[in-house]
Order: structure tokens, then C-alpha cells, then sequence
């Protein structure tokens, strides 16, 4: 199969008309969104999200988003929605938060790997929602990797993992948050699955309490699984391995400088996920800045594009932990996932 790749800044109508085109005809289409790039299916087509799974090489034991153009969708999506749902909705929607909710019956078991709940979420990005109103069917849709790797924020990076695949990419240029949407359970008490760009703290500041599921910052436990099913498969992982230092920006440098001249020794090629707090103690040695440690919105932007770039080229990168406030707690789940939890404090 051929992938053809249309960029939404030159042929956003085109591109949508021909995306909602596929769709309909249950095939996939690669699609921007203001977090990640997704892999889009109609998301009341069984056999169309079946593709999705064999595309990415995803168990199908995970479940998918569904993505709507508008925040009436949800109605057909859940058995009723509830009082605390409108509430996030019109604060934060469209925007990169999910919300978790009892599906209605229509809403196939494909899409929730067999879960009586069903995922839904309104993405910002303008050429998203104009190929899921387009389709007139509600997308579902992963992160546009292959399974267990980083999820792409570009279109090259798409095409990289997905190339020969899908019929179509489209094109809208790098993403702006560069981690996927918040992932907010409301069965139950209000719990966040998946930290992102709409934090606890912005949550709490509209609903009070929110729990932070405890497999954000650890292994998963045995019996979180059937909550959170995506937490238990290897994440993010670019080729080379991952390990994180935690602590305050001097002592983290000083460490990963130490473990960098170990491991050159050993004939390791290693590179350096700094901040730009710490970057000038890294000079002449192979180091990247995340970005500002005081601003962890940027430290997502550029962190799946850097174990992407990064990760092909060495054996080993050293990465700075930062602290779990605000989008922190989004960057650092992401970044142990990738480490597969290879970490040390100093
Ligand atoms: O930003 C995003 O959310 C991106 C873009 C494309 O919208 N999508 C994305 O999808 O990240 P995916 O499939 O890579 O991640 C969906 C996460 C998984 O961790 C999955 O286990 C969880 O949401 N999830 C989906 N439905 C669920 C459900 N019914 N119960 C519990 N977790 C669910
Ligand atoms: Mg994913």
C-alpha cells in the first residue's frame, strides 16, 4: 500500500474530504491533534477499528479513544453523562483531556477491548475535527505509533513507524503539547489514568479532589490492571536504553557527567537529555536540552521527538528527572515508561 501524505496547510479541504472518505470506508487515517499524532477509524465500524490494532502491532486487550467534533456526541457515546462530565466539558473542551465514562450499547466492544466504559475526548487541533465532522462518525484513534514506540509529534515521524501501512497522513506540522491528553476516569471517584496538558492541579481548581492513579509514577500494580489497562505494556521506548537522575540541577549534572565518562569508557555511545538549567556543564560531551526545568510544558514538547531523534544514534541516554508538579507529573510518567523505571535520586 502506497501512504500518501497531505499537508493540511496547503490542502486542509482536500485532505479532510479524502480522510472522511476513507474513513467511511473503514480505513485508517493518520490525523494531527493539538497532543500527539492519532490513527483514525470509524469508531462504530468493528472490522474498520480491528485494523487499527494490526497496523500498530497494539494488544487488543487496550482500549481506544473515541474522538468527537462536539461535546452533544457524547450522548450517543455514554449510557447518560454525568453532572461532573459538563462541567470539565465546557471548561476544557475542545482541549487534551479524556474523559471515562459507562458506554452506551451502540459504542462497539473493539473500541473498549471488551470494557463496559468507553474513552472520549475532544481534540482542539481545527484539521482533527474537521475530518471527524467530515466523517460524521466519531474517530477512533491511538497515538499514530507502532506499538511501544514513542508517540509521533510530526508527520515524519508517522511515516517513520507507519509507512506502507495506512493509505493516508495528514500533514499539520509538529504538535503543540507533544504528549497525549490527560486520561480522567469518572467511574467512580474522579481518578487521572494518564497524567497530561490539563493537570490535577487545573482539574482540582474545578471539581476538587482527583486521585492520581498509582501507576503514574511506579510499575503497575497486578490490580490496577483492569483499570488502566494501557499502563501495562512496554511504552515509549526509543532503541537505545533510558536512565533517569532525579534531584536538584548541580548534583544531577555532576552525576550524569560521572555515569557519561563510565560508560564512554566501557565504548558505550551515550547522549544527554539536559535542561537548560544544566546544559553548561554538559560542553563537549553528545548533550540535548529538554528545555526549561521551570516551565515542564516545554520538557514535554520536545521529549518524544528527542528519544525518537536521539534514541537511533547511541546505546544509552541519560535523562534529568523534574519535579511531579503541574505538567511535570505528565513529563515524568512519560519519561520512566520510556526508562522502564531505571532511575536514582541525588
Ligand atoms: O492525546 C491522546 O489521547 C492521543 C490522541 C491521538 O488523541 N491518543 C492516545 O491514545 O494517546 P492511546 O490509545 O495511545 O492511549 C489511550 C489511553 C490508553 O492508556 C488506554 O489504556 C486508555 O487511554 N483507555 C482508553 N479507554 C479506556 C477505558 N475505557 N478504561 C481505561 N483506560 C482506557
Ligand atoms: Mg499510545
Amino acid at each position: 500500500m502506497k501512504t500518501e501524505v497531505i499537508s493540511t496547510a496547503r490542502r486542509e479541504e482536500a485532505g479532510t474530504a479524502l480522510g472522511a472518505e476513507l474513513i467511511q470506508n473503514g480505513e485508517l487515517v493518520a490525523f494531527p491533534t493539538e497532543t500527539v499524532y492519532g490513527l483514525g477509524a470509524n469508531g462504530m465500524d468493528g472490522e474498520a477499528v480491528n485494523r487499527i490494532f494490526e497496523a500498530k502491532g497494539r494488544p487488543n486487550d487496550n482500549p481506544l479513544i473515541l474522538h468527537v467534533a462536539k461535546k452533544s456526541d457524547v450522548k450517543a457515546l455514554w449510557a447518560h453523562v454525568p453532572k461532573l462530565a459538563n462541567v470539565l466539558m465546557d471548561t476544557f473542551w475542545p482541549g487534551p483531556l479524556t474523559l471515562i465514562f459507562n458506554k452506551a450499547d451502540e459504542v462497539p466492544y473493539e473500541v473498549t477491548a471488551g470494557l463496559e466504559t468507553v474513552a472520549v475526548r475532544m481534540p482542539a487541533d481545527k484539521t482533527a475535527r474537521m475530518l471527524i465532522q467530515k466523517s460524521g462518525v466519531p474517530i477512533a484513534a491511538p497515538s499514530a505509533n507502532r506499538s511501544g514506540r514513542p508517540s509521533p509529534t510530526t508527520a515524519e515521524h508517522v511515516l517513520a513507524d507507519m509507512d506502507g501501512r495506512i493509505p493516508l497522513i495528514l500533514d499539520g506540522g509538529p504538535c503543540r503539547y507533544g504528549v497525549e491528553s490527560t486520561v480522567l476516569s469518572l467511574v467512580g471517584d474522579p481518578t487521572i489514568l494518564r497524567p497530561g496538558a490539563v493537570t490535577r492541579e487545573m482539574l482540582e481548581a474545578v471539581i476538587g479532589p482527583v486521585r492520581l492513579a498509582p501507576s503514574i509514577l511506579n510499575p503497575l500494580g497486578e490490580r490496577e490492571v483492569a483499570a488502566s489497562p494501557g499502563m501495562k505494556y512496554k511504552h515509549y521506548a526509543p532503541d537505545a536504553s533510558v536512565h533517569v537522575v532525579e534531584g536538584e540541577p548541580k548534583p544531577v549534572a555532576k552525576r550524569i557527567r560521572t555515569l557519561y565518562y563510565d560508560l564512554e569508557a566501557d565504548g558505550k555511545r551515550v547522549a544527554i537529555l539536559g535542561t537548560e538549567q544544566t546544559m553548561p556543564g554538559y560542553r563537549n560531551m553528545n548533550a540535548y536540552s529538554l528545555g526549561d526545568r521551570d516551565d515542564p510544558e516545554t520538557l514535554c514538547q520536545s521529549l518524544f521527538r528527542l528519544l525518537r531523534d536521539v534514541g537511533g544514534d547511541c546505546d544509552v541516554i541519560l535523562a534529568e528527572g523534574v519535579e511531579t508538579a503541574n505538567t511535570g507529573l505528565a513529563f515524568m510518567n512519560r519519561l520512566l515508561r520510556a526508562a522502564g523505571f531505571s532511575r536514582e535520586r541525588v
